[in-house]
């Protein structure tokens, strides 16, 4: 009842009709407005702070505007719902025909179109009691004898009453992710959609923000924040019309591009839901509700702590054999290491997996490699008391392997011309839509499980776009149907896999980073943030995607010195301190680290043991940029809850003469706290930086800040620390606060 209250204000009473006009969705700190009137069209009216309706009306901050239109009656603005009906009529005046509550808070508000009764649109509002969220998504209902084909079905419509917004999104490439942009919206459209339909963040991901007032500070500025739920292709819409009353328009959901959907009589098709965060105080305070809301309602196991575990690829990429596997996890138990993994290479009986010309589909252990196949790794790792963990890409067959000599028709592929193939040079995807191939792909898992239960962890990999978007099974007509059908078949398959294994740990990865997506949390613990693993690279990297998505599910390894990528040195100090920003792990051969590294090694795991609380679980606050303009800094922090404890990291990537310091005011803390200092695994043994041990109030780190004079002094090199970095670049500092009084 009293969830009931907190949810549920009845502005209004009631009218003849029998449902209230106006319908608030209460958080703590936001809320949103909607009217409703039977026979009407459903009305957005206020997405902001919590407020009394009265006021936000007297200050004149409540708009209308249809909360989601159709393409039929003002056919010259934007529509989220444009649907063909049988005999060819596309217009549709979508009026509310009822409202119900929902269980767990928000509303759902049926929609059914005057000119074809049998199309109903139900638009679903849900919102949180612990966290700023409100979701949005349209189920489309076709209860006609005949079908309907849906040519553009958004999840979500937001009008925003700013005419001067600035958008930050994240965009890039496989080992080049999610960079962060910051661009005015000017007049028009501006879209960010993608088409990849396997991987969908290759280049964009499907989250936003925007700043209100013409600005995106961190700390004191209204956002929006938004995040589609969905593992397919994805379309946003920024719509600034200059209009009085609505400049700004935002449009969210599947993309409706070659996608038109055919609805089958009697049938319904749920949109994904667009997640949105309202934030009165900058764009931090909107990661961190995304970054909670996730770790609470949508992450699986998001509460739970993630493993250090060492992964394979980079050290001996294929070059998997019983020697090389077992000398890595022997070195890695040695450094305090939790959980081994052995990527690629490891399988294909008849066609060995040597390259990534071959093997995808024949998840047997190749024999020549590991002749004792997977089990004797698995007995290593544990006595070695670490956990193990394999490598495999489901989705995918290679033409040179047995299963595709067996099944050359589950690819998707035209019938008439040749596939455009994959990594490789003969890589393809399969055919989700085909129930075999469903079948097939949830066996790579319940196999390899059932025949190794003690794998404690998977990577599933992805490595190729859809670039053929043909379906041999789907029949000529539904051809348009296989993005949306594709993706609701591999949620499926997830969902059994998690029905029988809801716990063991699956890694997400796609070259890198390119499935990073709200969609997949409910399935996968974390996911492969990118392939670069040149830590000043990654960064960047890990910043921007740090803006939407919570640290424990990204996946940071430290790997070689040098970087083969970007050619560049960089010291182990600089590249745990990186890594340790998120779920730490490792990506290299451990015996090609020198004594003074490997003893480093050693002592950033377990110092890093020590923060992961905080870093997994706690508030993050960004304070140094490296987007923006001290770019020789970066620093951020995270603070766990109850603000006793926080980590502080600072990085000092180039060294410059007679470099300037800065000051780096901490955020987060209790002003009223007195925290002590303690620099978490300083890169000389018992020679921490000058800050090492101070006790200082919340209210000092917050108000003035720290100076780290150690970052900006450019040693010789025969310093004791010599060995351990060839030049003065990429220095770091981590601290770690602890509240005594
Ligand atoms: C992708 C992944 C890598 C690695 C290789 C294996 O590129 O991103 O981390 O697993 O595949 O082939």
């Amino acid at each position: 009842m009293k969830r009931l209250l907190l949810t549920l204000t009845l502005l209004f009473a009631l009218t003849a009709s029998g449902f209230a006009k106006d319908y608030a969705l209460h958080t703590p700190n936001t809320m949103m407005v909607l009217s409703a009137e039977e026979g009407k069209p459903l009305y957005f009216r206020y997405y902001g702070s919590k407020a009394k309706v009265d006021d936000i009306r007297a200050v004149g901050r409540m708009v209308k505007y249809e909360a989601y239109p159709a393409f039929g009656t003002y056919c010259d603005k934007p529509y989220a719902a444009l649907v063909k009906q049988h005999d060819g009529d596309n217009a549709a005046k979508l009026v509310v025909e009822k409202v119900e509550m929902r269980p767990g808070g928000g509303f759902s508000f049926l929609l059914r179109d005057v000119a074809h009764p049998t199309l109903a649109v139900k638009v679903n509002y849900f919102s949180y009691e612990d966290c700023d969220v409100i979701k949005m998504n349209a189920e489309y209902i076709n209860e006609g004898k005949k079908p309907v084909v849906l040519q553009k079905y958004m999840s979500a419509v937001l009008p925003i009453q700013s005419d001067n917004c600035v958008l930050l999104h994240i965009d890039g490439s496989t080992k080049n992710e999610y960079n962060e942009v910051v661009e005015p919206l000017t007049s028009g459209v501006r879209t960010i959609s993608s088409q990849s339909g396997s991987r969908t963040a290759i280049h964009h991901n499907a989250s936003f923000m925007l700043g209100l007032d013409g600005r995106l500070d961190e700390t004191d500025c209204p956002v929006i924040a938004g995040t589609l739920s969905w593992m397919g292709n994805f379309h946003f819409e920024f719509y600034n019309t200059l209009q009085a009353r609505i400049p700004t328009l935002f449009m969210g959901g599947i993309n409706p591009a070659a996608s038109d959907y055919t609805l089958a009589a009697k049938s319904s098709l749920t949109t994904p839901e667009m997640i949105f965060t309202y934030s009165a105080n900058g764009k931090g305070e909107a990661s961190r509700t995304l970054h909670r809301w996730a770790r609470r309602h949508h992450l699986l196991d998001g509460t739970k702590e993630r493993e250090v575990l060492l992964n394979s690829w980079e050290g001996v990429h294929f070059d998997i054999s019983e020697t090389s596997m077992v000398d890595m996890t022997r070195d890695f138990a040695a450094l305090g290491g939790e959980m081994f993994v052995v990527d690629d290479g490891w399988f294909g009986e008849k066609y060995p997996r040597n390259n990534a010309k071959t093997s995808l589909g024949d998840w047997n252990h190749a024999p020549d490699k590991l002749p004792r196949g997977v089990q004797p790794l698995i007995d290593m790792a544990h006595s070695n008391g670490m956990k193990f963990g394999i490598w495999i890409e489901p989705e995918m067959v290679n033409v040179k392997s047995e299963l595709y000599e067996k099944h050359p028709d589950w690819v998707l592929r035209h019938p008439d011309f040749d596939p455009s193939y994959g990594r490789g040079g003969g890589q393809l995807l399969l055919d989700l839509t085909n129930p075999k191939v469903q079948d097939h792909v949830f066996g790579v898992v319940d196999n390899l499980l059932t025949k190794y239960p003690e794998i404690y962890y998977i990577k599933w990999d992805n490595n190729m776009t859809m670039n053929n978007a043909s379906s041999l099974y789907l029949p000529k007509e539904l051809q348009s149907n296989l993005t949306v059908d594709f993706t609701l078949a591999l949620e499926n398959i997830l969902k059994r896999i998690r029905a029988k294994y809801p716990h063991v740990v699956i890694q997400l990865c796609a070259s890198g980073g390119a499935r990073l997506n709200y969609g997949y949390m409910p399935y996968f613990q974390e996911m492969w943030t990118s392939d670069q693993t040149d830590a000043y690279h990654r960064v960047l990297i890990q910043w921007g995607a740090l803006n939407f998505y919570p640290s424990n599910m990204l996946a940071a390894h430290v790997g070689s010195p040098f970087s083969k990528y970007t050619q560049r040195h960089i010291p182990i100090k600089y590249r745990f301190d990186v890594a340790s920003m998120c779920r730490l792990g490792m990506e290299m051969v451990p015996s090609t680290m020198n004594d003074s590294e490997r003893a480093y090694a050693k002592r950033a795991i377990a110092e890093y043991k020590k923060i992961r609380p905080i870093v997994q679980q706690g508030d993050l606050y960004r304070l140094v940029s490296p987007y923006e303009g001290l770019r020789d800094f970066t620093s951020l922090m995270y603070v766990s809850e109850q603000k006793d404890k926080a980590v502080l990291f600072v990085y000092r990537h180039i060294v410059k003469h007679d470099m300037s310091n800065i000051i780096i005011r901490l955020q987060g803390l209790d002003p009223n706290a007195t925290y002590a200092i303690r620099e978490v695994a300083p890169e000389v043994e018992n020679k921490p930086v000058r800050l090492n041990g101070k006790t200082v109030s919340g209210h000092v780190l917050m108000q003035e800040g720290v100076v780290i004079p150690e970052l900006v002094k450019t040693y010789s090199q025969n310093r004791s620390h010599g060995e351990m970095r060839l030049s003065n670049d990429y220095r770091s500092v981590v601290l770690e606060l602890t509240k005594i009084n």
